[in-house]
């Protein structure tokens, strides 16, 4: 059993990674923005409040779960505002930068101090992030910073490996959510692989980006 924390648990594929969670025993710990009563009835601990965004959110957050330390962590928090070349923002660029690579770096460094010997890691990263994988284009805001954080999350296998931490990137595949318009396969199909990938990983993995389908993707 772990104490489960998922950051970015209101909708889609968070919230059912915290269903999943609960329901074969872990603990969990889910984080929102806002409120949202519904998701206690999953039997998660809610915080609320936790803006990726927001480094005093990231602070607090590491402070209130210092008593029930995680091992396992899965920052899933993302947003993707659709581009194509002739209507890149350069503004919306830099809000995906801020939640999707800057987010999980800002969560992540607020929480190693409390995290165990042996914990592990999954940024919910995306294949669109893949440059070897590119064969469309388009999304530029979306693919940079999935990209980056790719490499946020490498550096990362490196620096917190002499604690014993192990980190995953994670693509869930094309998952029927918000983000999708309801385009793609269920969420419960997507977070079920996830938390396979999660259950796989360890030191010797660490650094590595996965399809949930449990095959490794290319940079
Ligand atoms: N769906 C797909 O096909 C797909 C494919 C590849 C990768 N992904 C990745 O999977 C993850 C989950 O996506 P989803 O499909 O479940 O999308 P979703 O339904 O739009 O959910 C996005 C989640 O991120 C949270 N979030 C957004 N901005 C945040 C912020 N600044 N601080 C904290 N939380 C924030 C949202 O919370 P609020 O309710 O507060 O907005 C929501 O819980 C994302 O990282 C996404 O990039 C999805």
């Amino acid at each position: 059993m772990s104490i489960a924390l998922v950051v970015g648990a209101s909708r889609g594929i968070g919230r059912e990674l915290v269903r999943q969670l609960f329901e074969r025993g872990d603990q969990v710990i889910g984080t929102v923005r806002k409120p949202d009563p519904t998701l206690a009835e999953l039997g998660a601990r809610i915080i609320d409040g936790v803006d990726v965004t927001d480094d005093i959110a990231a602070n607090h957050l590491a402070d209130v779960i210092a008593d029930t330390p995680p091992d396992l962590v899965i920052h899933n928090a993302g947003i993707l505002e659709s581009d194509h070349f002739e209507s890149i923002s350069l503004d919306a660029m830099r809000r995906q930068f801020e939640v999707n690579t800057l987010g999980p770096l800002r969560i992540i460094r607020a929480l190693v101090p409390v995290l165990p010997a042996g914990a592990r890691i999954g940024i919910v990263s995306s294949r669109v992030g893949s440059i070897d994988d590119n064969g469309s284009g388009n999304n530029y805001g979306y693919r940079v910073s999935k990209t980056a954080v790719n490499m946020v999350g490498k550096n990362l296998s490196h620096d917190l490996r002499g604690r014993g931490i192990a980190i995953a990137l994670l693509h869930p595949g094309l998952v029927a959510t918000r983000m999708t318009g309801g385009r793609g396969i269920d969420a419960a199909d997507a977070a079920r692989g996830l938390i396979e990938r999660m259950d796989a990983l360890d030191l010797a993995t660490s650094g590595s980006f996965w399809h949930a389908e449990g095959y490794p993707l290319p940079w």
